[in-house]
């Protein structure tokens, strides 16, 4: 992360040498101001990351100039230091747009942990400012969240396949994996961005209902047909198709859509002339296709057809890595929907969420946080709001510790593993268990870190 600039703000020489101690300890470039008239001047000189301001100054309030920065300098947190005695300052610097308070005597430790949240926060905001200004932001890669080694696989797999000619993709994952994501960033990162999406969900039409929504039809090909429609595959010439919960089609379909694929030539139905379309095909499923070929319910001729270039989402469960990261891209999504200031989870949440199985994936977890940040009081959520999720047996099986700031991704995977391995006395297959990956995704990271 690039070096941050913070400014303190605080009258006594002592404090400002201590709190600039300690935060350049952290890396940070730090400007010191012992009043409101030199903690302007530095702000116009050059705004920080975050200013940290203590309320009683001696030419104005902590309050005051709180206001102020909150006009000149809107995405800049604010920290505000009260004295013992005053915690309805404290109360009314949050409702003034404080990012949070800290009350005197200062515990360095706590301002250094709550000063990295600020900074992650203003971080989080500014990317989504960037991302939002962009066009085809909202499907920009960088939007599918995730830094474990399998989502950055398949997030290379995906940059790569997008700028190629591949004219079919295979997205394989459980459901809330983010295959539906993945099929748009695929596409408007491709030089097919301009042209249109086309999104058909099979298993929500009858086959004779999804052929003529497809291949469209010539006026008189069935009752209702009075003139000539053209159908997605025509509709989204030049662009992408995105086809998804495939392995719910008809074995009609399937044939169907195979002649297309070989030659991405059709027939409208009740028609006579090939159409030929360009056109790339994006099929999705959450089923097992081979499973399926197995059991003779998908074609074999098909699947092959399909997998030329597979790409697998892999469930939240063998990320577990990924968990933070998701939890703070979530929780800043909400926090400007709703209007609220959450700055992340307690250590406990952290701990107990990262033992989740995650069922549902990353669909489940932004649901989770949605609803716990609709519940809850505070401003970080705890256990309590993700209580329906988390159940008493997680909880008792006991939690795993982590720093609450725990942004280190990588370093909070190791944790997982160590102390899981910790737990289980060094076996591998409990400890696996208790992580709920695999055998194998065990091995591997013991080998990853070395442990
Ligand atoms: N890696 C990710 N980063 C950010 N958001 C994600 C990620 N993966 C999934 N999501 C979000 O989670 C939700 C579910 O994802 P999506 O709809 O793409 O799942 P899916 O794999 O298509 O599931 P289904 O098989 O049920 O259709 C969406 O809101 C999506 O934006
Ligand atoms: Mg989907």
């Amino acid at each position: 992360m690039a070096q941050s600039r913070i400014l303190v703000v605080d009258d006594e020489a002592l404090i400002r040498w201590s709190l600039s101690e300690r935060l350049s300890e952290e890396g940070h470039l730090v400007a010191a101001a012992e009043d409101g008239a030199a903690a302007v001047k530095s702000v116009e000189l050059e705004p920080p990351d975050l200013i940290l301001l203590d309320y009683r100054l001696p030419d104005t309030t902590g309050i005051e100039l709180l206001r102020q920065f909150r006009q000149s300098i809107p995405d800049v947190p604010v920290i505000l230091m009260t004295g013992h005695s005053s915690v309805e300052h404290a109360v009314s610097a949050m409702r003034e747009g404080a990012f949070h308070y800290a009350v005197k005597p200062l515990n360095l430790e706590e301002i250094a942990v709550l000063a990295e949240k600020a900074l992650e926060s203003r971080r989080l905001r500014t990317e989504i400012k960037a991302l939002r200004q962009s066009s085809s932001a909202p499907y920009a890669f960088e939007q599918i969240v995730g830094e474990s080694t399998p989502m950055q696989r398949v997030k290379r797999l995906m940059r790569k396949i997008a700028m190629t000619q591949a004219s079919t993709i295979l997205l394989t994952g459980e459901s809330g994996t983010g295959k539906d994501l993945a099929a748009k960033a695929i596409h408007y990162n491709s030089d097919r961005k301009d042209r249109p999406f086309m999104n058909i969900t099979c298993s929500a039409l009858q086959e004779t209902l999804l052929e003529s929504e497809l291949f469209g039809h010539e006026r008189g090909a069935f009752t209702d047909a009075k003139r000539q429609k053209k159908g997605l595959l025509e509709q989204a010439q030049g662009g992408t198709v995105f086809l998804d919960e495939i392995g719910e089609t008809t074995p009609g379909m399937q044939s169907k859509l195979l002649r297309f694929l070989e030659d991405k030539t059709f027939k409208r139905v009740g028609g006579a002339t090939d159409v030929k379309v360009d056109v790339r095909v994006i099929a999705a499923t959450n089923r097992d296709l081979p499973a399926d070929v197995r059991a003779g319910q998908f074609r074999q001729d098909l699947y092959y057809r399909l997998t030329v270039l597979p790409i697998e989402l892999p469930p939240l469960r063998d990320r577990v890595g990924d968990v933070p990261r998701l939890l703070q891209f979530f929780i800043a999504r909400f926090n400007e929907e709703f209007r609220k200031r959450i700055v992340g989870v307690t250590a406990d949440a952290m701990a107990a969420l990262g033992e989740y199985g995650w069922p549902g994936n990353v669909r489940e977890l932004r649901n989770a946080v949605e609803r716990a940040m609709l519940l809850a009081d505070g401003d970080e959520l705890g256990v309590d709001d993700f209580m329906m999720l988390l159940g008493a047996p997680v909880l008792e099986a006991g939690r795993f510790e982590l720093p609450a700031a725990g942004i280190d991704l990588e370093q909070v995977e190791q944790d997982f593993v160590r102390q899981a391995l910790e737990r289980t006395g060094g076996n591998r297959t409990k400890a696996a268990k208790l992580l709920a990956i695999s055998r194998d995704q065990m091995r591997y990271r013991v080998e990853k870190f070395g442990l």
